[in-house]
């Protein structure tokens, strides 16, 4: 290898470095559950504040035009949860192809922890 492909490594090396860092520092936010063993809540919480908040509102407290996420997860079993997500219904567009059935369990697993 010569000195140029060396130094173009080398930079790129510490570019690929810089993002890691910043990467991992986003995600190191406090988690506010404290006994949220293995991140799980605190997982739910954050994909519900990205993509269904905008409809649901925040903490799944019902929105202007989707209902109450809360209500839903205490008559609905996660099964029926789970398949309301992942192919949508009415307004509520489908989720498949975007979020994993194990990312629906961990929003029901979050907002089975909220305060009612
Ligand atoms: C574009 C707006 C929109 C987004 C984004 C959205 N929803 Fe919905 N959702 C709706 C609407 C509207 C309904 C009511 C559907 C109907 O019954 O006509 C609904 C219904 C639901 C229901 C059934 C609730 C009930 O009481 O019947 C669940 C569960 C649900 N959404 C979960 C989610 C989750 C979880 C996300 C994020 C991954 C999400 N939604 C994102 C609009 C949205």
């Amino acid at each position: 290898m010569d000195k140029k492909n060396r130094n173009v490594l080398l930079k790129f090396t510490v570019a690929a470095v810089f993002l890691m860092l910043n990467v991992t520092g986003c995600e190191k936010k406090e988690n506010p559950f404290p006994d949220d063993v293995g991140g799980q809540i605190f997982q739910g919480n954050k994909i519900v504040n990205v993509k269904c908040s905008g409809c649901h509102g925040a903490l799944g407290g019902g929105g202007m035009s989707a209902p109450k996420l809360l209500d839903y997860v205490k008559n609905a079993s996660s099964e029926e949860f789970v398949e309301t997500v992942i192919k949508g219904r009415g307004g509520m567009p489908p989720f498949d192809g975007l979020l994993k059935e194990d990312e629906v369990l961990q929003i029901i697993d979050w907002l089975k922890k909220l305060p009612s």
